[in-house]
């Protein structure tokens, strides 16, 4: 469903991804996993085409994207949850759902969906003519998920949802990404929780200093004595 190939992203002199090469299969959850600063989240942003690529491919559902732009990434069917979350603090919940679903023109369905990210997250609904600024971390990454979902994605690329999170709501969240998933949701997950992040998706890809130095199944990386060493402080 996704195809990445050769992308690169540079900073001025710095080049932050070389060349990476990569896919996400329709249904699936992969994992990309890698220290501070390997270029996961530049990986992303070029997907999302919220920067410019320096390099590579880019193919959704066969068609390339590599240069449409950032709107018309939502418009094809990919949701990003950007690190941070990047909810509009001076919008209430209900407000910053209703912007996930500017694309859309479907009064009907549009309800349907902000039911079923009620349904996932209980607490937005109870927050809902809440300041998104005034929510507690936990609930603003539901919010930003919950704003994802309301684009009708056919991916979601997520990146770091369990960043600065205790650990019952990183629960809460994983649980709810699960369930997505179930529902058919084909998702690119970014974690440096890498336990986490292999335990919930079917494959992996580990991203060092810009490249990809190993991938396979999600079961066979987190037995991998370099990723045990690595990133799993073993
Ligand atoms: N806007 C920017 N300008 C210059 N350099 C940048 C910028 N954003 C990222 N970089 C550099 O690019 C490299 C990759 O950063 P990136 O944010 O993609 O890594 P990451 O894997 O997401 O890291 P983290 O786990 O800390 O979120 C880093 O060396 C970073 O310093
Ligand atoms: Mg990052």
């Amino acid at each position: 469903m996704l195809e990445v190939t050769g992308l690169r992203v540079a900073y001025g002199g710095i080049q932050a991804v070389r060349s990476i090469t990569f896919h996400v299969n329709e249904g699936e959850m992969v994992a990309l996993i890698g220290a501070n600063g390997a270029g996961k989240t530049s990986t992303l942003k070029a997907i999302a085409r919220v920067l410019d690529a320096a390099g590579g491919d880019v193919h959704f559902c066969g068609e390339k994207i590599t240069r449409i732009a950032p709107h018309d990434v939502i418009r094809q069917g990919i949701a990003l949850v950007p690190e941070g979350r990047g909810v509009f603090p001076r919008l209430t919940v209900a407000e910053n759902l209703a912007m996930g679903a500017f694309v859309r023109n479907d009064a009907v369905d549009i309800e349907k969906d902000l039911k079923m990210v009620f349904g996932y997250f209980p607490r937005l609904k109870e927050r809902e003519a809440q300041l998104a600024g005034t929510l507690s971390g936990g609930e603003q990454q539901m919010l930003a998920i919950g704003r994802a979902l309301m684009s009708r994605p056919r991916m979601l690329l997520l990146d770091e949802p369990s960043m600065g999170l205790a650990p019952i709501m990183v629960q809460k969240i994983f649980e709810v990404i699960r369930a997505v998933a179930a529902q058919g949701m084909t998702i690119l997950l970014i974690e440096q929780n890498a336990k986490l992040a292999l335990e919930t998706s079917q494959r992996g890809y580990v991203m060092e200093s810009g490249e990809i130095t190993l991938h396979g199944a999600a079961g066979d990386l987190l037995n991998d004595p370099k990723v045990r060493a690595a990133y799993l402080g073993e």
